[in-house]
């Protein structure tokens, strides 16, 4: 059950904290404290393109009458732009780093989205230096689908200032559409993100950050930036997607009116179905759906107030019913099916409380060169999240969305199903699922107050790839005399121009892909085309697994699409044999320094059945060689390293007696795909 008082008071160092923040900042306090609801709701502004820059600047940003506060925004708002997408989509999300350079490196997380971790805005590694970019890239796909539609939110993740980076401005609201969700929600101007924040300021409207690791607060609440607007609504209903982005601070919001809300979902999409509820508590990065209905309430001014707060931080932003309006929406009795993600085989389980004056995970402060879980990709698993201390902890975990199997040995509640951010107050306990899906490498997990985080509540999980099946043992054709191509570089070296910190780094890597008109031909038939093959079209790509997956593992994918033209008779005539050599290169990303390295060259035998389209017997069956080299290259790239590695010299077998009898003037292929530590 999720009502309680904050329990921050329990901990004996937390009122000196707490009070000692305020202290800082409460003299100003008081010359902005202006009568609420003077300014209208803003709507930060909405990017929908699928190639989007942001740029992390100091900016000038009305908050209060007066002078305009100064802070670290994304595109000079506070909050940034809402970036909204269509789920299924590919987006890249370009970072500039123009802050000053004494902010340091930033690291953009894409707070519940399913990222590679490249793209996952690592707290120590994919850095964007000052000056420096990045390039981040969202497929918009999960599990063989498309990604849940919900309400995300991006923020910097840099280790160890996280929590001031935020707090002086660095986040953003993330929406994810899904056409699948049902769409007579309400929609258009009554959809209605809100992203809540406190903030202290100085009698010049100014913020600063002091950090304190058990968390800072501000003595002011921000809808969308700012302190207590208001929102002219008519007689009809509304969908509000309400954000706690705030560092420590909880939220219990309820309506002054006494009336009931209907949650819809959460930060991880839309529930099964609605769920009433008279108030509704949000712990940071915990995203509520709701919908309100103001039908009967013309003329009438409703505030939304948070229950766990006093002066300013009670009312957050009123609501004045000021126009009729038909409402054509409504809130169907069944929302968006439970995923069904299996059984889990493995159970963790993880503390979060005070060890040796820090907040750390089982003990454990964070280190990014320990990893705490090594989940297999396609799996599940059960983890225990466990605050055996009195503080509150909210645990976000990247990567997959977590279902609840139990909140104190209780069963879920029907409104928090499926989540990534899990509000844990002292004593608590929840047991989650996850099932890792698509994408191999390292994920973050830690608590997001942010203070708690950056302090050192953060561990790491490295999605490993399932074990290679067995290879399918078919005979290896005795009398076969392999087709030997030369290696050919279809690609020129890598040129992108900033280096040190790295091209964009995903699929196609820095060469062209090669395309599917790149030829390669093995045979020729004979005077009466009955004695041999022909390879009538390959297609040969490099990927860093799905686009964006990290690698220290090559991840190749070969597709051959053979043309045989002879007459078989028999379908066990059509299976081959290929191998390829492949050698890697390893770059340092720094220097830029590049070597072939000594006993990277090798051959690697596959032996792949050929499927062919056409039936037995027949002439000029198409016939197809179709798999994934990954599991063949050695190796991993050391850290601030990349490598290269390159397919050179390919030779294709048959599985028949006769062989690939003609190698000349056979067109070569190459490729190379470039992988990241
Ligand atoms: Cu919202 Cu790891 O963060
Ligand atoms: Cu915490």
């Amino acid at each position: 059950m999720k009502v309680r008082a904050t329990s921050h008071c329990l901990f004996p160092g937390a009122i000196v904290a707490v009070l000692g923040a305020f202290a800082l900042l409460a003299p100003g306090a008081a010359a902005n404290h202006p009568a609420p609801f003077l300014q209208p709701l803003p709507s930060p502004a909405t990017l929908t393109g699928s190639d989007i820059a942001l740029t992390a600047q100091e900016a000038d940003v009305p908050i209060f009458a007066g002078t305009p506060t100064r802070m670290w925004t994304y595109n000079g708002t506070f909050p940034g732009p809402t970036i909204r997408r269509p789920t299924g989509k590919h987006t890249q999300v370009t970072l500039n780093n123009s802050l000053p350079a004494a902010v340091g490196s930033l690291s953009l997380h894409n707070h519940g989205n399913h990222s590679s971790p490249e793209s996952d805005g690592q707290p120590t590694t994919f850095l964007v230096p000052p000056g420096g970019s990045r390039t981040y890239h969202y497929t918009g796909l999960e599990g063989g689908g498309n990604e849940r539609g919900a309400m995300q939110w991006y923020h910097d993740h840099r280790d160890g200032v996280t929590a001031r980076n935020v707090w002086m401005g660095l986040a953003g609201l993330y929406i994810i559409d899904d056409p699948d969700d049902p769409q007579t929600l309400p929609s258009g101007q009554q959809d209605v993100p809100m992203a809540i924040s406190d903030r202290s300021f100085d009698s010049n409207n100014q913020i600063s950050y002091t950090f304190q690791s058990n968390g800072v607060t501000g003595d002011h609440a921000l809808v969308n930036g700012l302190p207590q607007p208001y929102l002219d609504v008519a007689d009809r209903r509304y969908r509000f997607r309400v954000l706690n982005a705030s560092n420590i601070r909880n939220y219990e919001l309820e309506l002054s009116n006494g009336q009931p809300m209907t949650q819809i979902g959460t930060e991880s999409g839309l529930l099964p179905a609605p769920v009433t509820k008279q108030s509704i508590l949000l712990s940071p990065a915990e995203r509520a759906d709701i919908v309100v209905d103001f039908n009967g309430l013309l003329g009438q001014q409703i505030v939304l107030r948070n229950t766990l707060a006093n002066g300013a931080l009670v009312e957050l932003m009123q609501f004045r019913v000021n126009s009729h309006e038909i409402d054509t929406s409504s809130v169907p009795a069944t929302l968006r099916p439970q995923e069904s993600i299996g059984s889990p085989v493995v159970t963790r389980t993880f503390d979060f409380s005070r060890n040796g004056g820090q907040w750390r995970i089982n003990g454990l402060p964070f280190d990014p060169n320990r990893v705490d879980a090594q989940p297999v990709l396609g799996t599940t698993e059960r983890w225990i999240l466990r605050n055996s201390g009195g503080w509150d902890h909210t645990v976000h975990i990247h990567d997959v969305d977590q279902q609840l199997i139990s909140r104190n040995g209780q069963p879920p509640t029907p409104d928090e199903l499926t989540k990534e951010s899990w509000y844990i107050g002292g004593g608590q306990e929840v047991e989650v699922k996850m099932k890792f899906t698509d994408h191999t490498g390292r994920y973050v997990f830690h608590c997001h107050v942010l203070e708690h985080e950056d302090d050192a509540m953060m561990g790491q999980f490295e999605v490993v790839p399932a074990a290679s099946p067995p290879a399918a043992g078919f005979p290896r054709p005795k009398s076969a005399s392999p087709v030997t191509t030369a290696l050919v570089p279809a690609y020129q070296p890598c040129t992108a121009s900033n280096r040190e910190h790295g091209p964009p780094l995903a699929f196609p890597s820095c060469g062209p892909p090669v395309q599917a008109s790149d030829h390669l031909t093995v045979g020729t038939p004979d005077a009466n085309g009955q004695a041999a093959n022909s390879v009538g079209s390959t297609a040969l790509r490099a990927v860093t697994g799905d686009p964006g997956t990290p690698a220290d593992e090559a991840d190749v994918k070969l597709t051959l699409n053979m043309t045989d033209v002879r007459d078989k008779t028999s379908l066990a005539d059509y299976t081959g044999e290929l191998q390829a050599q492949i050698t890697r290169r390893v770059t340092d990303r720094y220097s830029g320094d590049s070597q072939t390295e000594p006993g990277t060259v090798a051959d690697f035998p596959l032996e792949v059945p050929v499927q062919c389209a056409a039936t037995a017997g027949a002439v000029g069956a198409n016939c197809t060689v179709n798999t994934t080299l990954d599991a063949l290259l050695p190796g991993s790239v050391p850290e601030g390293k990349r490598a290269i590695w390159e397919l050179g010299r390919v030779q294709v077998y048959d599985g028949g007696a006769d062989g690939i009898a003609d190698t000349a003037g056979n067109t070569l292929f190459a490729t190379q795909g470039l992988f990241v530590p």
